[in-house]
């Protein structure tokens, strides 16, 4: 999976890397930044998910798409699709450009809108990678893990730089009886349940 990475899909990671890169030297506003996970988490989620059980994949903020692409050669491997949600209008229009350049559209599905408004009918999931604002990750916690086979894993961005902001949905998984937790130091620090 990670040795047979397309060039186009190389070449759109390596630029997104750039944009990212960028945006974190030049005080680009929170909002415009791409907020990215770095390639370390992007291989970890990946090979996660093509570890999951049968069942959905999805991801809660996709900004300009680059953790999706990670997640695709998953989704390829496994013959399913991602289906990733943005919410802002201009993340979803270069999330379209990367995903058209990189030759997945038959891989993802971009929902455009609020994630929160379709969690609570989305069945079926065996993966979900959750990378969006720190403000809404408990919620997205809770209407997810109900909705989670057995086995299913939850990862969720931002454990360990954001400890603070996540500590309410940290302490609540950790103490969760429905799924085994804990936080990995990889990148900036990925929560990890496993449904029980
Ligand atoms: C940290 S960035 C995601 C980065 C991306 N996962 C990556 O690594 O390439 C968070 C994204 O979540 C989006 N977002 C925030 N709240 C959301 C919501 N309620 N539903 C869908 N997307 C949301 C933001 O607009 C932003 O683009």
């Amino acid at each position: 999976m990670l040795h047979n990475i397309s060039d186009p899909m190389k070449q759109r990671m390596r630029a997104l890397e750039a944009v990212d890169a960028h945006d974190r030297r030049d005080g680009t506003p929170h909002l415009q930044r791409m907020r990215q996970i770095p390639p370390e988490t992007g291989k970890f989620i990946a090979l996660l998910a093509a570890t999951a059980p049968k069942g959905r994949f999805i991801e809660i903020g996709t900004s300009a798409g680059y953790s999706t692409l990670w997640l695709s050669l998953a989704a390829k491997e496994r013959g399913c699709k991602i289906i990733t949600f943005e919410i802002l209008d201009e993340k979803v229009r270069l999330a379209e450009e990367t995903f058209r350049l990189a030759g997945v559209e038959d891989t993802v599905e971009l929902i455009a809108g609020d994630a929160l408004d379709y969690l609570a009918d989305m069945r079926n999931i065996a993966f979900c990678f959750l990378d969006a604002e720190k403000d809404i990750y408990r919620a997205c916690y809770e209407a997810v893990i109900p909705n989670m086979v057995q086995g299913g894993l939850l990862v969720a961005d931002n454990a360990i730089n954001h400890r603070t902001a996540l500590q309410p949905m940290i302490e609540r998984s950790l103490a969760d009886e429905r799924v085994d937790a804990l936080v990995v130091p990889i990148g900036k620090g990925e929560l990890l349940c496993r449904k029980i």
